[in-house]
């Protein structure tokens, strides 16, 4: 495996506190260390990136990879892919495949399929109920041992309260998260778009924030009544995070992701703010976005630690699955591409900082789920992304890896590149580097 030196790069691995311009070096797949303008050895691939930043690569804890079951959707090697180039070096791979992640042997088969397929690390998320159906638990247990790192019922809210409490009794077992998809969907009421003027405007069926609320504070309960370890995947309202915030002050464990869509965008694109196109499919995801006091408050708890991380709930889809009835459409946004660029909109706006920005990308999502990523300590697995936050690039998803073209941002201007990608030492992507 081949030396890397990364010279005059401002480095910044915010599990450290590292803010500075110095060499970085990767030997035999770790991190070996920083230096200051020290000579190279022979036979290291030396490459210039300063005036770009160096971080450690992006962990994302909730991916949808599609494989096996759903190929013409996306599969371990395009959504692998599309990863490297959006920054990330792993990324948890949700369990909603056909079949579902529900066994030892299916978490096992799906490591298996990853190293032969896989251009970044792949760490297997299972199911909380047999198939997701909301009947059984799971064989957690199994599948704890088989290296998955947390469990879903990905897409659909666990189904009962006795399952939840069940389930997350089972997290002092194998101390991993139950992540929880915290949507009730009779109060959703088959809704598909946030439920507000917009929606009455477009005559869409909308989806209240109570929906996601009263399911936080299921949730948030059975862990105080439990004891076990709770993970809210991707909230979407101001009012989750009063919840969430209050179970915090009481000492709950929980922890809680957000995404770039939800941070960035709101419900008015639906109507075209992004794409010019009213009744915009690609902007149909689930939770649906909202308003701009929510993701105003989506981004306050981020900054004050309320929010954990950034996760990008990558969900990519066919196109005949897009381009139909708004009420039609399958939900989701294909996101690991553009997840960078988006995000660095708030940095550009002055709202956040580059290095929080990085840590919601890289340690913090490594720690609430207890991963040895996301850090450029010396040791430490060689992850790492080198970024260019001011290089402006036009969203073309012609041009995505992903299978997934559904994104709302399509002809939109973003400032912010990767421009390479390494995993355990190896270069999984290059762009104009
Ligand atoms: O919009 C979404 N799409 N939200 C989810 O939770 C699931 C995802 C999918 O699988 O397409």
């Amino acid at each position: 495996m081949a030396r890397i030196r990364l010279t005059g790069g401002r480095v910044i691995d915010p599990a450290s506190g590292l803010d500075d311009v110095t060499d970085l070096v990767l030997d035999e797949g770790v991190v070996k260390g920083l230096s200051r303008g020290s000579g190279s050895a022979d036979g290291e691939t030396v490459l210039d990136v300063s005036g770009y930043v160096v971080a450690p690569g992006f962990v994302d804890l909730h991916t949808h990879l599609r494989e096996p079951g759903f190929e013409d959707m996306e599969s371990l090697r395009s959504g692998t892919r599309a990863a490297a180039a959006g920054g990330f070096t792993t990324v948890c791979a949700m369990p909603d495949t056909s079949p579902t992640t529900d066994t030892g042997s299916d978490v096992e088969a799906l490591l298996r399929m990853a190293r032969r397929d896989a251009v970044v690390r792949v760490l297997p998320v299972g199911t909380v109920t047999k198939h997701r159906e909301g009947r059984e638990l799971s064989e957690m247990a199994d599948m704890a041992e088989a290296g998955a790192v947390a469990f879903t019922d990905s897409g659909r809210m666990v189904k009962t309260g006795a399952l939840m409490r069940r389930a997350l009794e089972y997290t002092l077992l194998t101390g991993l998260p139950i992540a929880d998809h915290v949507e009730d969907p009779d109060i959703a009421g088959g809704g598909v778009m946030n439920e507000g003027p917009t929606a009455t405007r477009l005559g869409l069926r909308g989806v209240p924030h109570e929906a996601e609320e009263v399911a936080v504070a299921r949730d948030l309960a059975l862990a105080r009544l439990t004891g076990g370890r709770l993970h809210l995947a991707h909230l979407s309202t101001a009012g989750s995070i009063g919840l969430l915030g209050r179970a915090r002050e009481q000492g709950l464990a929980v922890s809680a992701e957000v995404t770039p869509h939800h941070l960035t965008l709101t419900d008015a694109a639906v109507a075209g703010s992004e794409s010019g196109r009213l009744y915009d499919a690609n902007a149909r995801v689930s939770p649906p976005l909202r308003t701009l006091e929510d993701a105003e408050a989506l981004l306050q708890g981020l900054r004050e630690g309320v929010i954990d991380c950034i996760a990008t709930d990558h969900a990519p889809h066919r196109i005949i699955d897009k381009n139909c009835e708004f009420d039609d459409a399958a939900p989701g946004i294909s996101g690991l591409e553009t997840a960078f660029g988006l995000l660095m909109r708030l940095v550009h706006a002055g709202r956040l900082d580059l290095a929080t920005l990085i840590a919601a990308l890289t340690v913090r999502p490594s720690r609430v789920w207890g991963l040895p990523y996301g850090t450029l300590a010396r040791g430490a697995p060689g992850d790492l992304v080198v970024l260019d936050p001011a290089q402006a690039w036009t969203v073309d998803p012609g041009r995505f890896l992903s299978k997934g073209k559904n994104t709302p941002l399509a002809g939109q201007t973003l400032r912010g590149a990767v421009l390479l990608t390494v995993v355990n030492g190896t270069v999984v992507y290059r762009n104009g580097l």
